[in-house]
């Protein structure tokens, strides 16, 4: 890749919570940027927040709803002239409830964003970059894809399946020695949209339902410690709220002892 070409940080989820205050870091550190989410002027309002600290950035908006599969094929093909040195996979919502009561319409939508948009963008974004050197993609997880919540399994199923799907692919980079890491974030409770959006309600209090939770511009600052590291998880502590660095949590099959022949 030729060092003068124009690089881009893309951030699915940019217009609240963890994904906004996630662009704000970025920009800070000068990297242009694609945001992309449903709500326009929400993105609008970031791009000028943006344009105002540090106006020599150029920052693209893409609206597009990712529970759709079709969008999630499109947007990656209109971005395709564009080369994307981080791209990170925040855009996500939970759903608190029992599964005797959940609304499946709900539940679905949760399915296709929280996973399958996940996994298509992920494997495209393998694809085009897995050879180029200094690229990155970072999975927003959750402490709850590690461990069962209770009022919130469908949820913390889907969050399972990106922390296995994104440690497992760091693996198989590693191991094919390719150019492309491949991160996971696992955040516990973050003061963002997520608490009214999982409660389906328009005002959610986090005083009321955590003793301890963190803010989403905390949460920016983990990313970016993952981001700068060579680790794979950046992961919160549900017993005292600390941010670590690992490299594995998941058990992985992937050596001799796990009766695999090299
Ligand atoms: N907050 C927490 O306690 C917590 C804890 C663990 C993990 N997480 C994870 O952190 C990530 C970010 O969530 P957050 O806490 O920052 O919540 P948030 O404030 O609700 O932000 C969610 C973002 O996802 C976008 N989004 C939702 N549905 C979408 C769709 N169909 N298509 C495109 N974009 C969509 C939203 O934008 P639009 O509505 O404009 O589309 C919004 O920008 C999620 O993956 C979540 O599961 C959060």
């Amino acid at each position: 890749m030729n060092n003068h070409v124009k690089k881009y940080t893309a951030i699915t989820g940019a217009s609240s919570g963890i994904g906004y205050a996630t662009a704000i870091e970025f920009a800070k550190r000068n990297k242009n940027l694609i945001l992309i989410a449903r709500r326009e002027s929400q993105l609008e309002t970031l791009k000028q927040k943006i344009a105002e600290l540090n106006p020599n950035l150029e920052i693209i908006i893409k609206i597009c709803d990712l529970s759709q599969a079709d969008n999630v094929f499109s947007l990656f093909k209109q971005l395709d002239s564009y080369y994307i040195e981080t791209w990170i996979n925040n855009a996500g919502f939970g759903h608190y409830g029992s599964v005797k009561d959940q609304d499946l319409d709900k539940i679905q939508s949760m399915l296709h964003l929280n996973i399958e948009a996940l996994t298509i963008l992920s494997t495209l974004y393998v694809h085009k970059y897995h050879h180029q050197s200094g690229t990155q993609i970072i999975n927003i997880s959750s402490r709850g894809g590690y461990t069962i919540v209770p009022n919130a399994v469908t949820y913390c199923a889907t969050k399972f399946y990106v922390n296995a799907f994104t440690e497992g692919l760091a693996q198989e980079l590693r191991q094919a020695k390719a150019k492309l890491t491949a991160k996971v974030l696992a955040p516990a409770a973050t003061q963002t949209e997520f608490g009214q959006k999982a409660n389906n309600v328009n005002e959610y209090d986090y005083n009321k339902s955590f003793s301890q939770y963190h803010t989403a511009e905390q949460m920016a600052g983990f990313l970016m410690a993952l981001y700068d590291s060579d680790n794979i998880i950046g992961e919160i502590s549900t017993k005292d709220f600390s941010f670590t660095l690992k490299d594995s949590i998941l058990p992985y099959s992937g050596n001799a002892a796990e009766n695999q022949k090299s």
